[in-house]
């Protein structure tokens, strides 16, 4: 899980193009960087553990040499974060540049058999294999793209890589298997990297490259193989049609803060759906003999809440499962009438492409629900939605989890339509309660930032957080968690509200602060008993309520008041954004940087 850059320019030196790239890049991995130029026929590399501004001050990145280079940004998967471990990797004589996004699984006896064949090694990563074994292909008279193709076929696991050599000073040579790479066209120059964000400011003419590809870059030309066998790919540009802008922070401090309050916008786009694929995918869903609903992390989540919606809406059960579980628990029993509705914001996730692939295999229907276009997700669906919520930058996950939410309800009302399972008064009203929503969203953001912003400071100094809901509240309180103990590192429970009393409960001690979700619906009444029980043992309550709900706002100790109106089954996306600028919020006043939290990377594309 890290962020490669590779480019070769008609003019100017390559070092700013490559340090900009790796700064829209950062968010796949920010705990080492480095660059490799070749000027003059030499090969200069600069690396070093940190971040991207203070490593590239300090070795004076932006002044290296060349119209030709690489960059890496790196999350630690093999060998700690230090100097020798950070990419570009090279080959004995330092000739070759490598740098990689991936994990390569035999990397170990690969690295035995060429230490006996005489290669020194000097970092502990799987990496530092490809340079050596391209460095004994090109001994047998081989070129870069052949020597490359002939080190990719020794290996076992995922990669996107880029490779460039003194001995060819003008090609660039990059290659993916189960890691994301696209290809960049400009008149200026010609561009590789993990995602668009990083080359957009360059050009809109991109190719994706798919699993199993390799291309070699030379100033104005571009060659698409097959690993496999050598055989050329044929494949159009594609136009991206969003601009920097949408992905950059403009007058926010943080991504993270931009696309909480960027949400009304998501949430409106996400309404905005192509009628003919989410028919698709409902008929697919209709004929599933058992639906399951794939997902990690945040994307769980948003599983968990469609498992309520599908099943009220439409009367379909579908199961939430987390994608590293998936294999375990369905791995045996699915088949040709299960359907699989992977939901994914990079679309990329390495736990959840695993699981489709597995469930492909035992002929199961998948289907997805991406963020990302062209992503491996959608090319490995037999339909997919995207949900349209442009891109995300800050490593916790928000407007992309209301997206997931609006996106998972409008396919249920279909499917209910489908199945006769509602009346046209009851699809009227959800259909208009839809549209209402990002105005909900707009006036919560409007209304509640100012007490959460109290809240906030009155607990910054509290060890343990305690999130419960009731029904489809229980996955907003699983969310809120993420969020919380994510960016702030404050260690967090969310449980169903009835669970509680099955364990839970007992880390209920004096003040300890306990965050309720009661949206109005058939489980008040439950929640208010829940509420009682927390509150004898000395909790202190934070609610998060309809507005004027006096029962719920009389037991509470502070209170974050919501739009009247709100349906129950709608409630985790309006009731969501409170908690989203209360992590926000905290992680501030704990001065930590909330788009960047310690050990996570935006898109786990690793084991
Ligand atoms: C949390 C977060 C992660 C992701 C998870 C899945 O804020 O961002 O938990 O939700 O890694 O990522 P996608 O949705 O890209 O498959």
């Amino acid at each position: 899980m890290c962020g490669i850059f590779g480019c070769i320019l008609r003019e100017g030196s390559v070092a700013p193009q490559i340090l900009d790239g790796l700064k829209r890049l950062e968010y796949r991995g920010y705990d080492s960087i480095g660059v490799a130029t070749i000027h003059s026929g030499t090969l200069e590399i600069r690396k070093d553990k940190g971040r991207i501004d203070e490593v590239s001050k300090a070795l004076k990145i932006s002044e290296m040499k060349g119209s030709l280079g690489i960059g890496h940004t790196r999350w630690a998967t093999h060998g700690a974060p230090h100097m020798i471990n950070a990419h570009p990797h090279t080959d004995s004589k330092r000739n070759i540049a490598v740098i990689h996004n991936g994990v390569i699984e035999n990397f170990m006896e690969l690295k035995q058999e060429l230490i006996d064949k005489g290669h020194d090694f000097i970092s502990k990563t799987d990496t530092e294999v490809i340079p050596h074994l391209i460095e004994e292909e090109i001994q047998s008279k081989k070129n870069l793209k052949e020597a490359t193709l002939a080190a990719l076929k020794r290996l076992v696991g995922s990669y996107a890589i880029a490779v460039i050599s003194s001995l060819e000073p003008d090609t660039i040579i990059c290659a993916r298997h189960e890691s994301p790479l696209v290809l960049g066209i400009s008149e200026n120059g010609i561009y590789c990297a993990s995602d668009v964000p990083a080359i957009r400011p360059y050009t809109n003419k991109v190719i994706y490259l798919r699993n199993g590809e390799l291309s070699t870059l030379k100033l104005g030309s571009y060659e698409i193989i097959r690993i496999s066998d050598g055989s050329p790919v044929e494949r159009a540009l594609e136009e991206i049609k969003w601009n920097i802008e949408e992905a950059e922070k403009q007058d926010y401090d943080h991504y993270m803060s931009k696309e909480i309050y960027e949400q009304p916008i998501s949430l409106r786009n996400g309404l905005r759906l192509q009628e003919q694929y989410v028919d698709l995918i409902t008929q697919f869903l209709d004929r599933g003999k058992e639906v399951l609903l794939l997902g990690a992390g945040t994307s769980n989540h948003s599983c968990i809440a469609g498992s309520y919606i599908f099943s009220k809406l439409a009367r379909l059960t579908a199961f939430p499962v987390i994608s590293s579980e998936f294999i375990e628990v369905y791995g045996s029993s699915i088949g040709i009438d299960s359907v699989i509705l992977a939901v994914s914001q990079s679309g990329e996730t390495y736990d959840t492409l695993k699981a489709v692939d597995h469930a492909r295999l035992r002929a199961a229907t998948v289907l997805g629900l991406t963020n990302t276009v062209g992503s491996t997700l959608t090319r490995v669906s037999r339909a997919y939605i995207i949900q349209q919520s442009g891109p995300e930058i800050g490593v916790a996950a928000t407007k992309t989890f209301t997206s997931q939410v609006i996106v998972l309800t409008q396919i249920a009302l279909k499917l209910a339509k489908l199945r006769g399972k509602l009346s046209q008064d009851e699809l009227d009203d959800y259909e208009k309660s839809l549209q209402q929503i990002p105005d909900w969203v707009d006036s919560v953001l409007g209304s509640t930032n100012k007490k959460v912003k109290a809240i906030a400071k009155k607990y910054l100094n509290t060890k343990l957080f305690l999130f419960l809901g009731r029904g489809i509240s229980s996955s907003t309180a699983m969310e809120g968690r993420l969020k919380l103990l994510e960016i702030t590192y404050v260690p967090c429970l969310a449980y169903p509200a009835g669970e509680s009393k099955h364990g839970p409960i007992s880390v209920v001690e004096d003040k300890l602060p306990c965050v309720f979700l009661c949206p109005r619906g058939s489980t008040r009444s439950e929640i208010i008993g829940s509420i009682m029980e927390i509150k004898a043992r000395g909790a202190l309550i934070i609610s998060i309520c309809e507005e004027g709900d006096s029962e719920i706002i009389q037991l509470s100790d502070d209170v974050i008041e919501m739009p009247k109106g709100i349906p129950d089954l709608l409630s985790p996306i309006p009731y969501v954004v409170p908690l989203q600028l209360l992590a926000y919020e905290l992680a501030l006043l704990k001065k930590l940087d909330p788009d960047k939290p310690r050990n996570l990377a935006k898109s786990v594309t690793v084991p």
